[in-house]
């Protein structure tokens, strides 16, 4: 049951300087800066709701380790799925699989654990605080030694982007990069320093609530 229309939300990526559009460029940066820091070798990446992965498949295409990459994008709109899929394809990226399915059943992500590159972009400001910290809590389990975690939050007063980097230092986790707080979109890099924990098939990851019932006091983001 979605809370809005997530296939026309992709629109506004389209509008040139876009508060969204600059977002996509900033996340697009911090993948290729993974990609860069990455060893030698296959790598893994997993991308969490990850709508029409037009961050991971524009960091991709061109990027010199894209045939090194196998990632595994979850998303739940098949239109989204769908636009994914092609972008993929189009992009010449046969590495990049979209699932079709609920992006919280960490089932999904057991054949792409531990990974080099997990993106959780559009996710957090749909959760509950504690959602979110049980979500970093859960990149324990997701995210490999040396790993990175790639996310997105925007900053509404009262600004949570300082607690979430305060939530992956006590998980093991060193920032990388945060956009500056005058940015209208917070973006954080963190990788992971410590061993990853096993992902039990069938653990629920988070719940996602959704933007609009948060902050219209439906389920407010501290509950
Ligand atoms: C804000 S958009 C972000 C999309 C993409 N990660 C990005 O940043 O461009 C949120 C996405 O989450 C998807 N979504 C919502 N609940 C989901 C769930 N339980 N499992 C998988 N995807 C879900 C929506 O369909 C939507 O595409």
């Amino acid at each position: 049951m979605f809370d809005r229309d997530w296939f026309t939300w992709h629109e506004l990526y389209d509008t040139p300087n876009s508060k969204l559009a600059r977002r996509l460029a900033a996340v697009r940066e911090q993948i290729a800066a993974a990609l860069d820091d990455a060893p030698p070798g296959p790598l893994r990446a997993i991308s969490l709701c990850a709508g029409q992965g037009r961050d991971l498949i524009g960091a991709l295409a061109g990027h010199p380790r894209a045939a090194d990459v196998h990632a595994r994008l979850v998303e739940l709109d098949e239109r989204n799925v769908v636009a994914a899929r092609a972008a993929a394809e189009r992009a010449g990226l046969p590495g990049v699989e979209v699932i079709a399915g609920d992006a919280a059943d960490a089932t999904h992500y057991l054949p792409s654990v531990p990974a080099d590159l997990v993106l959780l972009c559009g996710i957090l400001g749909n959760l509950t605080l504690p959602g979110v910290a049980r979500l970093v809590e859960h990149c324990t389990q997701l995210c490999g030694t040396g790993g990175s975690v790639v996310w997105t939050r925007h900053r509404e007063v009262p600004d949570p982007v300082p607690w979430i980097c305060d939530r992956f230092d006590e998980n093991g986790f060193e920032r990388a990069y945060l956009s500056e707080a005058t940015v209208d979109h917070g973006v954080g890099r963190h990788r992971f320093l410590k061993d990853p924990q096993p992902l039990s098939p069938g653990t629920s990851l988070f719940r996602f609530v959704g933007h609009d019932r948060l902050i219209n006091g439906a389920a407010p983001w501290w509950t």
